[in-house]
């Protein structure tokens, strides 16, 4: 039986993965996360609290575990604020994953990790995995280093590159589908910028193709994104007649208009060819992964 551990539990995907590999007696799983409980407490999983940036605590814990496989969710995910708050960032997202390579590497333990279209400048799009990087904010700067790490530390890692990652979770950070869908359930306006493209990816592609990287041994770096490449403005207008709201309430902008912190790289569409061939990834395009969280919500709303 192989032996899991999963850091950032509490996030969108960590939950998506809990609630995935619980369904496996194939598995001994460990969840993990920065705070003190596991956002589900009804649910009975093992989890413990683990901050990842402390290495002593990393070192304890995973010593005394000895997990084949980390599967490492968490992150500092917020891009604005990682402009802000670079040593934060650096931290969870560089030195983080400088104490999970090292245990790996102690323990001959592979490391699964998510890494971002960020890493690419979005000049050109349809992006393959071996095009060249260059991160226009630092959040893309410290996920790259982050990369960079494991893959210079030469422990046996998959490193999945994803987009614009949507879904629903008990606690976890707004996500641009469910902003979307909420402010048109309450009928607000919004302004949704129609010259950044990308392929959005639903929670459940993306875990999915965790558990297969896990099942198939797969390693490597693998674009692991939505089936569609589209706009943030068509995605929006795609979730309005998915959920039956009105697409006139949503405006067309361009990016400069928003005059965020962290500059933004346009057009960070993948090509995900290697995943297809490799694992048979087959992910779901825009109307099929709305049409998945539509169903999603609705259940949790009956419960
Ligand atoms: N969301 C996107 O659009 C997107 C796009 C591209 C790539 N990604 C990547 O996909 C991965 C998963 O993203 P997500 O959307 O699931 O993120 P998320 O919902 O923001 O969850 C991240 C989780 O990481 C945990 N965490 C943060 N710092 C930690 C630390 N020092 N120690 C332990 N846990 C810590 C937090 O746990 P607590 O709640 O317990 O504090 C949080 O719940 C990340 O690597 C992200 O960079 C996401």
């Amino acid at each position: 039986m192989k032996r899991i551990l999963v850091c950032g539990s509490n996030g969108l995907l960590g939950q998506k993965l809990a609630w995935l590999f619980d369904r496996e007696s194939d598995y001994e799983v460990l969840h993990t996360s920065h705070h003190r409980s596991f956002v589900h407490e009804q649910v009975l999983v093992d989890y413990t609290q683990l901050d990842i940036t402390n290495r002593g605590d990393v070192k304890s814990l995973i010593s005394s575990y000895r997990p084949d496989v980390i599967l490492n969710a968490a992150a500092m995910t917020n891009v604005d604020a990682c402009e802000r708050e670079k040593e934060q960032a650096w931290k969870a997202n560089v030195t983080a994953v400088e104490n999970l390579s090292e245990v790996c590497r102690r323990i001959d333990a592979k490391l699964v990790h998510i890494s971002t279209d960020y890493v690419f400048d979005g000049k050109t799009g349809h992006y393959k995995e071996n095009d060249r990087v260059n991160p226009i904010n630092y959040y893309g700067k410290t996920k790259l280093a982050g990369e960079n790490v494991i893959i210079s530390s030469g422990i046996d890692h998959a490193i999945l590159r994803t987009i614009v990652v949507y879904g629903v979770g008990v606690n976890v950070k707004n996500n641009f589908a469910l902003w979307v869908i909420n402010s048109l359930n309450e009928k607000k306006q919004i302004r949704c910028v129609d010259d950044q493209i990308s392929n959005p990816t639903n929670v459940f592609d993306l875990a999915m193709a965790m558990k297969r990287i896990v099942e198939q041994d797969i390693s490597g770096v693998y674009h692991v994104c939505g089936a569609e490449t589209i706009s943030r403005y068509d995605f929006a207008v795609r979730a309005a007649e998915v959920f039956g709201y009105d697409p006139s309430l949503i405006q067309r902008i361009k990016t400069t208009e928003l005059r965020q912190d962290a500059q933004r790289p346009l057009n960070t569409s993948f090509i995900f060819e290697k995943a297809k061939q490799a694992f048979h990834y087959q992910p779901m395009n825009a109307t099929q992964g709305l049409t998945m969280l539509q169903q999603e919500l609705t259940g949790i709303h009956l419960n």
